[in-house]
């Protein structure tokens, strides 16, 4: 299959060009695209053949539900079995943006869009193109990040392209998305309520409207006999080819225990990568450096997180170090994805 790329950002909406995007969409074909938190690989969320092929392209087990898009706040109502005064609640005061909401679903969505679950997760995203995009290919579109099962989410449509050039239809090239982590997860069909996947819609602010919000134990901890909640999260996810080991413990002795580590895995036959930030990127000895962000702004963090691990594939880096970061707000979602990248090895220096 030859895939068409398309340029379309916010700046230049080419009306013509997502026609036929979406037409693609409604004829059961898949198209990546951009959001406001990583690429989605899209495709007709009310047609079971399209969810089918999600699974195909991405090589991702079909009980891995799909995250149903949508454009209007008021198109929730005929996929789930009751807009909850609370679900009602929580989308006006996030959507469009970074948050899914678990309902329970409608006969109207198949099985193989929810892997087989009774319960459906919808988002309304913000991004302007892929909102265009949803409403020319019907309203309501599949959208799982559009990478390889196992590897990082895409935040550049380079890595899109390299993951899915041939196995889909088309892919949509909007330029770097703004968030670069996958939306918050939020089940809204237990008491109280409970995330299920951290991200830029934090807890405090969840709590805000909801009033006591649950985390999903496994989300931090995990590695252990914890099962997360969220089937997707249970699996090996957002990992570099090189294994990952995270410091954790105060700056200088995290720096120092780096600094002996990289010599002997050098001499190991290992090619090594830092995950520093731009406080300490100038207190590493030889390897390949990558400050990931400015602790002052964990969302520059959360932007390159996914990009740089990509890097380092692309590097051929074997071993990659990296310091950990603060575990609530947005920190929380950036440690559990460097968490899960890493396996859950961290070492406490
Ligand atoms: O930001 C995002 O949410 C991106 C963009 C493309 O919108 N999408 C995304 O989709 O991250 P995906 O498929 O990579 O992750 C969906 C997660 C999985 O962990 C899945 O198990 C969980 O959502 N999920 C979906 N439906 C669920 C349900 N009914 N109950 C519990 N978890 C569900
Ligand atoms: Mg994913």
């Amino acid at each position: 299959m030859e895939t068409r790329i398309f340029h379309i950002t916010e700046q230049n909406m080419d009306e013509a060009a997502l026609a036929v995007a979406g037409e693609i969409l409604q004829k059961g074909g898949l198209v990546a695209f951009p959001t406001e938190t990583v690429y989605g690989l899209g495709g007709d969320a009310l047609n079971p053949d399209s969810a089918r092929r999600i699974y195909e392209a991405k090589g991702r087990p079909s009980d891995n539900p799909l995250i149903v898009h949508i454009c209007r706040i008021e198109d929730m109502y005929p996929i789930v079995r009751e807009v909850t005064p609370r679900a009602l609640a929580i989308a006006e005061a996030f959507w469009p943006g970074p948050l899914t909401l678990i309902l329970e679903k409608s006969d109207r969505v198949p099985y193989e869009t929810t892997g087989g679950l009774d319960t459906v997760a919808v988002r309304m995203p913000s991004h302007p193109v892929a909102a265009e995009l949803i409403r020319c290919g019907g309203g309501y579109i599949a959208a799982p990040s559009a990478n390889l099962s196992g590897k990082p989410s895409p935040t550049l449509a380079k890595y899109v392209v390299q993951d899915m050039n041939g196995r889909i239809d088309a892919v949509i090239d909007g330029g770097e998305v703004g968030i670069g982590l996958e939306s918050t997860i939020i089940d809204l069909t237990v008491e109280p309520p409970q995330i299920l996947r951290p991200g830029y819609i934090t807890r405090e602010m969840l709590e805000q409207v909801l009033g006591q919000v649950d985390v999903d134990a496994a989300i931090l901890e995990g590695g252990g006999d914890l099962v997360p909640k969220a089937p997707g999260m249970k699996y090996r996810h957002y990992a570099p080819q090189g294994d990952l080991i995270i410091l954790s413990g105060e700056e200088s002795k995290v720096v120092d225990y780096i600094n002996k580590a990289v010599p002997e895995d050098v001499r190991g036959g290992h090619k090594v990568g830092i995950i520093c930030t731009d406080e300490t990127a100038g207190l590493f000895g030889d390897a390949v450096i990558k400050a990931v962000g400015t602790r002052k702004d964990e969302e520059s963090i959360a932007r390159r997180l996914y990009s740089i691990l990509r890097e380092f594939d692309d590097e051929q880096v074997t071993r990659i170090y990296s310091e950990d970061f603060e575990s609530d707000g947005l920190g929380q979602a950036i440690m559990n994805r460097l968490l899960k990248a890493a396996g859950h090895r961290i070492i406490y220096v």
